[in-house]
Parts: structure tokens; C-alpha cells; sequence
């Protein structure tokens, strides 16, 4: 297990060490544990440091939910069903806990950071042995602690924004590997909860993401993804400025074979960042760049501070500086306001702006976010027809765009064996795109060369070169 060297403050560090190896040693510390997490990559990376923390326990991974008797919730609440899914989950658990009383349930993640969600715990979940926010996850021993001392809930809530190190971590696949940037974001976006969940941008250090890159490097990892809401604004708040384009060049400087990283605000996508990918070795022709509409008017309403125009041309640069670039967006349809023509809008810029993937959501209102009392509700059926609508035209282009790699060379980093067939593997190409090949379990984990023959379901296959 990897960890990285450095704290919230040292003494902090100790203190859930203390905590860890006190828990290794009660008779009454659950034998084994799930993690089950909803959400995006941030999450996943988080649901590893549990696991992590855990296994210094001497807690082993069960491999089944219903196998363990301590089953943790790192939930998501970027849009309500996102929220409803994990409540449903968490409640069919009380049903477990029939059969297995010793079983230990927690829930943790931004769901709990939500306004008022914790006083809704308490209230309504009372069979939750613990539950506390993304700004607590360090310190999750010593609340673990509490919990296996206690007939009460825990819960615990801290608004204060850390920059948690020295977490240990375990990692799900050895030849990939999240490293987190940043944490929190100060946009403000009017539709979206994670400023208010995640708290404030705060940079990591550089020295210590390198560091980081650098224990991967020499344990054979293949690919790295770097994460942050708004990876642009990396290092803008570092005592000593340090741009999100020198971390890159940094770390384009050691062999990682693969880098990638997500997720890149357009109003801050400097051409120094573009000239960066453009001149380096590593890091992968790929972009998530989130457009989520193109009507300037509902844009301005979202408070994303860049127009269409400008967005188009930061894709044009993109694609100039890097032929061929996978671009993938997300865009939001029925946002308070949205007009017919608004929509239109949003159709004409996937037309013009032809996305190799796009993810597409309905608005959801967040309690506490600007949108949320902004007039103009879109009914859910006009929302329903939109989203169809977009997806089908996303689905025809796609089939368009996806062409143009037939015949070429691909280089994919194989996942596992395919959902179809025990004779074929499948992966992510260098442009972020799903491939299948043929292949068996010795390629997992490998970089493997391929030619692109053709497209099925959004996924390209390709022969063995
Ligand atoms: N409703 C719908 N979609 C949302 N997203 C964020 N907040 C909301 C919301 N309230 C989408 C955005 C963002 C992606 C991660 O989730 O498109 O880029
Ligand atoms: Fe949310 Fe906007 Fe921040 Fe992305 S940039 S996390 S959409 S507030």
C-alpha cells in the first residue's frame, strides 16, 4: 500500500494513526468490509482511501455487500437521483441488518455535507451507525472508533476545507491510478451543489503530487488521471502560484506512459495549457471539456461566464493545436428558462461542435443553489422529450465522428476481459475512447497496439497489430 507522505498537519496524522491501531486491536472491529460508491471519479478516489484506511485496520474487503459486516455509502447528490438511489439502497440494508445484526452501516460522502442532511439522518435514518462529510474523510479512524465504542449514530459534519495527506491508499487496478490535484471549487455554477458540498478550491502541493506520480511510476502504473472540479485553477491559491499547465509539464517529464486528467472549466482553458498538451510525450489527445448548454442566454443564467462563440473557439484551438483530439462534454437540458429556441440552441452547437461523447442530464434543482428559485421550471415531460431528442442526435454524430479512426492505430490500456466474449479484451484508446480487441487475461493491465476496424454500440473494435 501506497501513502503519501504528508498532513493535514502532522500531529492530525498521529492522532488517526492512534486511532487505526487501537481499532486493529478491539475484539469487536467488524472482520470484513464494502465500499459502495456512487458519483464521479472523485468519489471513487475517496471510496480508495477508505479502503485504505480500512485494511490498516486489519479489516478485509468482503467481496459481496451482503457478505459484510461493515458496509460503507460514499454517496453523490449532484442531482436528486443520484440522492433518491443511495437513500433506497441504504434503507434495503435495515432489511440486512435483520439477518445480521452485527452488521455496521455508514454513510458518508456529499450527500452528508448537504444543507440539512445530517438533522435527516438523525431524524429519519436512525439505523445509520455513522455518518460524516467529504471534509472529514481524514479523520474517519478516530470517528470510526467512536462508533464500534457506542450504541449512539455518529455524525459528523466540519465545514472546514482541508488539503487531507498521507491517507493510505488502495487502489482498485494497479496500472491506473487517480491522483486528486485539488479539492472544492469556487464557481458557483447557479445549477450545481459541489461548491457547497466540497467546499473551496484548494491546490494540493505540487512537490507532493510529484511525489505521488513518482511511488506510481516506480510501482508500474501505466496511466494517471488527475483530478479537480476545475483542474485549470490548479495552484492559483498555492502560496507560491504554480499553474495547472508547469504540473503538467512536470509530470510529462517522467515516464508515466499515459496522462490524462479531468475536469476543465472553458472560461479557463488557457492556450498555455493547450501549447502544453500539444508539445508534450504523455499526456493523452484527449479533453473533458463541459459545455452544458449553447443557448448565451441560459449560459449567463448558469453563470458559466463564457459565451458559445467563446467556447467554440476554445475547441477550435484545442483541435488546431492537437488534430484528432477526443472531446467529450456535459450538457444540461431544461434549465429554468429554457425556451424552445434556447434549446435549438444547444442542438445546433452539438451539430457544429461534433463531441466524440457527451453526457447529458436533465436539471435537477439542488436546495440552496441560485437555480433553484429562479422562475421558469421546465416541465418534466418538455425535459424528457429535450434530453431524447439530444441523445439521438448525439448517438447519430457520434457514429460520424467515430469514424474517422477507422483504420488507424490505437493504443489501448486493457481494463479486462469484454462483456461479450472471454476471447476479446476491452480498454480505453489514447483519444479516451472504449475499445475491444482480441486478446485474454495476460493483456490486462498492459498497453496494447491495435487497428481500428469498426464501430459497435459506441465502442470501436479493433485487430491486433
Ligand atoms: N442538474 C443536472 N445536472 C447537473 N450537473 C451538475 N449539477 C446539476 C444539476 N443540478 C451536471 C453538469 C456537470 C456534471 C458533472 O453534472 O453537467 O458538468
Ligand atoms: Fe459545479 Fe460549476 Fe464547479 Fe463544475 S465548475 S463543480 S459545474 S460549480
Amino acid at each position: 500500500m501506497e501513502r503519501i507522505n504528508q498532513t493535514v498537519t502532522a500531529e492530525e496524522i498521529k492522532r488517526q494513526q492512534f486511532f487505526t491501531e487501537e481499532i486493529s486491536r478491539l475484539p469487536q472491529k467488524p472482520e470484513s468490509f464494502f465500499v459502495v460508491t456512487y458519483g464521479c471519479q472523485m468519489n471513487a478516489h475517496d471510496s480508495e482511501k477508505l479502503a485504505g484506511m480500512l485494511a490498516e485496520m486489519g479489516i478485509r474487503e468482503a467481496t459481496r455487500r451482503e457478505d459484510a459486516d461493515f458496509v460503507i455509502f460514499n454517496t453523490c447528490c449532484i442531482r436528486e437521483n443520484a440522492e433518491r438511489k443511495a437513500l433506497g439502497n441504504i434503507t434495503w440494508l435495515r432489511e440486512i441488518r435483520k439477518k445480521n445484526p452485527r452488521l455496521i452501516i455508514a454513510v458518508c460522502g456529499c450527500m452528508i455535507q448537504e444543507p440539512g442532511m445530517a438533522e435527516k439522518i438523525l431524524k429519519q435514518y436512525r439505523f445509520i451507525n455513522l455518518a460524516f462529510g467529504t471534509s472529514n474523510l481524514h479523520k474517519f479512524p478516530e470517528l470510526f472508533y467512536r462508533t464500534l465504542n457506542s450504541n449512539c449514530s455518529t455524525v459528523v459534519v466540519e465545514d472546514r476545507d482541508v488539503v487531507p495527506e498521507g491517507l493510505p491508499i488502495i487502489r482498485a487496478r494497479k496500472e491506473f491510478a487517480y491522483i486528486t490535484v485539488m479539492y472544492g471549487c469556487n464557481n458557483f455554477c447557479s445549477y450545481c451543489i459541489v461548491p457547497f458540498v466540497r467546499g473551496r478550491e484548494r491546490s494540493r502541493n505540487p512537490g507532493m503530487i510529484l511525489k505521488e506520480a513518482e511511488s506510481l511510476l516506480h510501482s508500474g502504473v501505466q496511466e494517471i488521471m488527475l483530478l479537480g472540479q476545475n483542474v485549470n485553477s490548479y495552484g492559483k491559491d498555492l502560496e507560491k502560484p504554480f499553474s495547472f499547465a508547469s504540473l503538467l509539464k512536470e509530470l510529462d517529464r517522467m515516464e508515466i506512459p499515459r496522462i490524462r486528467f479531468m475536469t476543465s472549466h472553458p472560461k479557463d482553458l488557457s492556450d498555455e495549457l493547450i501549447e502544453t498538451m500539444a508539445g508534450s510525450t504523455h499526456i493523452l489527445p484527449q479533453f473533458h471539456l463541459p459545455v452544458q448548454s449553447g443557448s448565451d442566454a441560459i449560459l449567463k443564467k448558469m453563470n458559466r461566464k463564457y459565451t458559445r462563440m467563446q467556447y467554440i473557439d476554445r475547441v477550435r484551438k484545442l483541435r488546431e493545436a492537437i488534430p484528432g483530439i477526443g472531446l467529450s462534454t456535459d450538457i444540461i437540458v431544461g434549465f429554468p428558462g429554457e425556451t424552445e429556441d434556447d434549446f435549438e440552441a444547444t442542438m445546433s452547437l452539438v451539430e457544429q461542435v461534433r463531441f466524440d461523447s457527451a453526457f447529458t442530464f436533465i436539471y435537477s434543482p439542488r436546495v440552496g443553489t441560485a437555480a433553484a428559485s429562479m422562475d421558469g421550471r421546465i416541465d418534466p415531460l418538455t425535459a424528457s422529450e429535450r434530453i431524447q431528442k439530444l441523445i439521438l442526435l448525439q448517438e447519430q454524430l457520434q457514429k460520424e465522428t467515430m469514424k474517422r479512426f477507422i483504420g488507424q492505430r490505437e493504443e489501448i490500456l486493457v481494463e479486462g476481459l469484454s462483456r461479450r466474449s472471454d476471447l476479446e479484451v476491452s480498454g480505453k484508446g489514447l483519444h479516451g475512447i472504449s475499445v475491444t480487441m482480441p486478446g485474454n487475461e495476460d493483456d490486462i493491465g498492459k498497453i496494447r497496439s491495435c487497428r481500428i476496424t469498426g464501430l459497435k454500440n459506441n465502442t470501436l473494435t479493433a485487430e491486433k497489430v
